[in-house]
Order: structure tokens, then sequence, then C-alpha cells
């Protein structure tokens, strides 16, 4: 039988101070306790993450976060064989405050330490959740992340498209903002689109035209603040049925950019000819229903499986890093007390950078 391990993961690279244990081995791990605080009050007046904000707030959770963690898996330090922590990339305050918990951590307990890339432990998430096989493509879509990976390995990663300017969970909290609807925008945006008319406003798929995985949604924030302040000089003001149109064609626009990239990020995909063709996604974009959807007829129009991991670790957590951990303490490797946080750390080296960097601080 194949070893099992404990592992304590840390995250702290944006807006949520997280830790959580997960035991078990790469190809059978169970999330024993997953602990996240959310931020979200602390930056609500300011438009965005305020990164001094967000790391005075890291630093004053992340130590509870630790022991709930520990707490709720009915474990003690001694029970866990290694510490995983997000060491980028992020917002480098709140990086350190993570790095530096868990290097107290593993020098007080004598513990290896692991240092894990963010966005690997997002991109490894299905196989926590579902156990799937390599290779696999990855859509991540976030406030922070929008892109297109390959998992070959639980090391290697290759980059195929992202974002060249904001991060579509971006574009809907912007959104949101100019309709006059409360943050976070996604699921406000989601809510008023339903009664609306996708159709009535002629918004643009930045992209569409150039070949390739690579996608931009700034424009469409310009286009759909025209079309508003339009209706706003026409009528002196928007009505609800307005704000719900404006919403519906915005919806109905990112997820026609999406989908559209998502085909021939397939296409390149199955090229490889995987034995069991999987699209899993992340992020908290995953959880928009009408997005959502057309990947689901995407992928079943290409017999290729679809899957959305639970929300709570599609979104920012520390069970994706623990995860992340526990996969590269199985493969014998482990990081010394050297090791430095880092705010940029692109999982595919050779990929050309990408452009954009979200709200949230460079991701890539
Ligand atoms: O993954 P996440 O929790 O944090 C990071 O950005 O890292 O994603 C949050 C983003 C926000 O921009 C939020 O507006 C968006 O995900 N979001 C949604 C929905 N729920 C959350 N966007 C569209 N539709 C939703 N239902
Ligand atoms: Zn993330």
């Amino acid at each position: 039988m194949k070893k099992t391990f404990t592992i304590l993961g840390i995250e702290s690279s944006c807006d949520d101070t997280a830790a959580a244990v997960v035991s078990g081995t790469p190809e059978q791990a169970e999330v024993l306790s997953s602990v996240v605080y959310g931020q979200f009050e602390l930056h609500s007046d300011f438009g965005g993450v305020v990164p001094e904000i967000a790391a005075r707030a890291h630093a004053e959770k992340i130590d509870i976060c630790v022991e709930e963690a520990l707490a709720n898996a009915g474990v003690t330090l001694s029970n866990v064989d290694a510490i995983a922590v997000t060491s980028g990339p992020g917002l480098i305050g709140g990086v350190l405050s993570g790095v530096m918990c868990a290097k107290g951590i593993a020098v007080a307990s004598n513990k290896p330490l692991l240092s894990i890339n963010h966005l690997a432990g997002h991109a490894l998430t299905p196989r926590l959740t579902d156990g799937i096989a390599f290779p696999y493509l990855m859509l991540l879509v976030s406030g922070g992340h929008c892109q297109f990976l390959i998992a070959h390995s639980e090391e290697r990663f290759e980059r195929i498209g992202g974002t060249i300017d904001d991060a579509p969970g971006e574009a809907f909290d912007k959104t949101a903002r100019l309709l006059g609807l409360s943050q976070p925008g996604g699921p406000n945006v989601e809510k008023a689109a339903k009664e609306g008319d996708p159709k009535r406003f002629p918004l643009p798929r930045p992209l569409l035209d150039r070949e390739g995985c690579d996608m931009s949604f700034s424009g469409l924030k310009t286009a759909l603040l025209r079309s508003r302040d339009a209706v706003i000089t026409e009528k002196e003001g928007l009505t609800k049925q307005d704000q719900a149109d404006l919403a519906a064609s915005f919806q109905a626009a990112i997820r026609d950019i999406i989908v559209e990239k998502t085909r021939r990020a397939l296409g390149r995909y199955l090229e490889l000819d995987p034995k069991l063709p999987c699209l899993a996604v992340a992020g908290g974009v995953a959880a928009n229903m009408e997005i959502r959807e057309a990947l689901t007829s995407l992928c079943e129009s290409v017999a290729v499986r679809f899957i959305a991991p639970p929300l709570k670790l599609c979104t920012d957590n520390a069970a994706m890093i623990a995860y992340a951990g526990l996969a590269k303490f199985a493969s014998g490797q482990t990081d010394d007390l050297g090791f430095s946080a880092r705010p940029r750390w692109p999982l595919d080296a050779s990929a050309p950078a990408l452009l954009g960097s979200g709200k949230k601080g460079a991701k890539a």
C-alpha cells in the first residue's frame, strides 16, 4: 500500500487568510479541515484589495487560522508530516505573512517545509476533488486570474492563453459598480441578468477575430459604460429593466468570449490525444451558471469530461496548497528555510509574459 501523508497548508496571497489539513496520497487525498477568513469588508470601501490592509489582516489572523485548521482536523502538529505554504505569486505583504508563519512553525516543530505556487494549487485541485488523470485542460477564471493551462504532470503546466488585461471577475465587479449593484459584482450581475434581454445592447467580443486563446475584457467595460450613459442621457436615469438588460448583455459577451476561447484551447489540448479528456475550471467566475452551462454543452459536443470542483475549493483556500504540498512531498521533495516570497511566479516560465495582472495583483 502507498504511504499516506498529512500536510498542513497555509495560504495568504490575496484577500483570504486560510489554513487546511489534507491527508492521503496524491491519487486519493482527503480534506480533513479547511478554514478561510475572508477580508471582504475591510476592502469594500476602496474598490479593490488594498495591499497594506490585506497584509496586516493576514498577520493578525494567520496563527488563529492554523490553530483552527489543526483542531478541526483533529490533529496536532506532531501528526503533520510537512508544512506547505503559498510563496507566490500574489500581494507580497500577504505572501510574506504566510511564509514567515510557515517557517516559524517548521523551525519550532522540526517539520519539513514546502514552497508552493498558488496557481499550481488551483491547477491541481481537480486531482484532489476528482482524482482526474494527466493531461487535463484547466481554465482559471477569477478576480485575479484568467488563463488556460494544460496540466501535464504535478510539476509541468503549459500556459496556452490568458487575459491580456483585466481578469473576468474584475470585469464583473466593475460592471456591478457601473450599474449601481453591490459587491462582489459577479453574483449580483448574474442575478440582475436573469431578468434581462442579452441582445438589447450589442457589446463587443474583443480578440475573437484574433487567432489563439488569449482574451481581453477591458474594452467591454468601456463599451458598457457608453451604453449605460446613452440610456441615462436619453431617459435621465436607469430603470430596473435597463440595469437588467445591461447586465444580461455584459454576461452574454463574457460567456461568448470564454466559450469561444475554450473551444480553441480544447482543440490544442485534444491534439495531445489524452486517454480521458477533461476540462476543469477554478476561480470565483466558475460559479456563474450561464458560463458553466455554456462550458458544459461545449464539452459535451466534443466528448470531453467537464469538472467544476465545489466552489469552496474553486476559490482561494489552503486545502489546494496542502494538496499541492502533499504531491510534492510524496515525490521526495522539500524546500530549505531560505526560499523567498515571490510577487510574480509564472507557472509556465517558457510562455510569453501576460500583460494583464488583475485587481488583486500580478499573478503570472
Ligand atoms: O476566486 P475568487 O474568490 O477570488 C480571486 O479573485 O482570487 O473570485 C472572486 C471573483 C470576483 O471578482 C467575483 O465577482 C467573481 O469571482 N464571481 C463571479 C460569480 N461569483 C463570484 N463572477 C460571475 N458570476 C458569479 N456568479
Ligand atoms: Zn487564486
